[in-house]
């Protein structure tokens, strides 16, 4: 059979990246060039200054991604581009580019959502099988997802209101720990004890959505009361009880919906899923309940185009290709 290679682009928030990848599975390149020095001063990362570093990278991190994989674009099969969810400037560069060497090298053009490429990070590294059950945490998302087969996407609970990783980084920046907050919890969390019990938000029982604002906000304001009091604060000790808090609630919910749904196979996914905390606690769990735990390289779980490329091949056999007029959305249900 012949091996199918298809270039990614995403752009969707702060990393400009493109990837060759062939059958799905191989990575041939995976370049990631990321903004965070750019945004680290504005504490987030600021939307209009995203979409200017995509303009300054986006082509010269393709010509890397074709040099590294050793190819010319004739010997591509497709295209591939995260069209949404995203930033929509942001995505806007990367879909202007895939759009334009689609059309210049006459290649099928493959629209791909950003959630289903942190799923299918995993895919670079093993099979999925399925039923499975998917936890996507991000800086912009919070979802849990069953899938009974391939690109069959049932969302089973989402966020209410912030995404988990927005919660890191909003209680780090109080903290006074520098962009993005997510590392930078995680490493003060381990010299600290969780001294605050802090509120755990599982909203109804039978739900399977999640909301952290209650929590950022419970964290933020005990900040602002010991400090108001000039009371000397355990630093250490609000990143553990805060991250706690995070990993209580994620856990449960996410056990519960295994349990529910009968699934054996758990894949926990995005830029949270590098935290040390929750990957322990996940492991743990799996021998406990018995089912097994997925979780991608760290260099897979940040946003990269590796990840758009293994959806993307998927797509490719049914021929789920994008006319050129494919715009970027903001929010799009998967
Ligand atoms: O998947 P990602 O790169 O981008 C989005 O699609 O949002 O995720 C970025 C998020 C940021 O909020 C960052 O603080 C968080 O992932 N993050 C972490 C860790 N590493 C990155 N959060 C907790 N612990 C970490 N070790
Ligand atoms: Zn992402």
């Amino acid at each position: 059979m012949k091996d199918i290679k298809i270039l990614s682009i995403e752009t969707s928030c702060d990393e400009t990246a493109a990837s060759v990848i062939q059958n799905g599975n191989e990575v041939l390149s995976n370049i990631v060039v990321s903004q965070i020095e750019s945004h680290k001063r504005f504490g987030g990362v600021v939307p209009e200054v995203a979409s200017r570093h995509h303009v300054e990278s986006i082509t010269v991190v393709i010509e890397e991604a074709m040099k590294e994989a050793n190819l010319a674009p004739s010997d591509l099969d497709a295209v591939a581009v995260t069209y949404g969810p995203g930033l929509i400037g942001a995505l806007l560069i990367g879909l202007n580019a895939a759009k334009a060497f689609a059309f210049a090298y006459d290649l099928p053009l493959i629209p791909v959502h950003h959630i289903a490429g942190h799923i299918y990070a995993n895919q670079l590294e093993h099979e999925l099988q399925f039923p499975l059950v998917a936890l996507i945490v991000s800086g912009g998302h919070t979802e849990l997802i069953k899938m009974e087969q391939h690109l069959d996407f049932t969302v089973l609970g989402e966020t209410r209101d912030d995404a988990v990783g927005e919660a890191y980084d909003k209680v780090a920046r109080v903290l006074g720990l520098s962009y993005p907050g997510g590392p930078e919890i995680d490493r003060l969390a381990k010299e600290g004890e969780d001294t605050f019990n802090f509120p755990r938000a599982f909203l109804n029982k039978d739900s399977f959505d999640f909301s952290f604002s209650g929590l950022k906000s419970a964290v933020i304001n005990t900040l602002h009361n010991e400090r108001q009091k000039n009371n000397p604060i355990n630093e250490a000790n609000v990143a553990r009880s805060f991250q706690e808090s995070v990993i209580d609630v994620l856990t449960e919910k996410t056990i519960d919906a295994i349990k529910t749904e009968g699934v054996k196979e758990l894949i926990v996914a995005g830029g949270v899923a590098a935290n040390s905390g929750l990957r322990t606690r996940f492991e743990n769990l799996s021998k406990e309940h018995d089912f097994n735990l997925y979780i991608p390289a760290l260099k897979y779980c940040t946003d990269n185009a590796a990840m758009i490329g293994a959806v993307a091949y998927e797509l490719y056999q049914k021929k789920h290709f994008a006319d050129l007029d494919l715009n970027g959305q903001n929010y799009i249900d998967i």
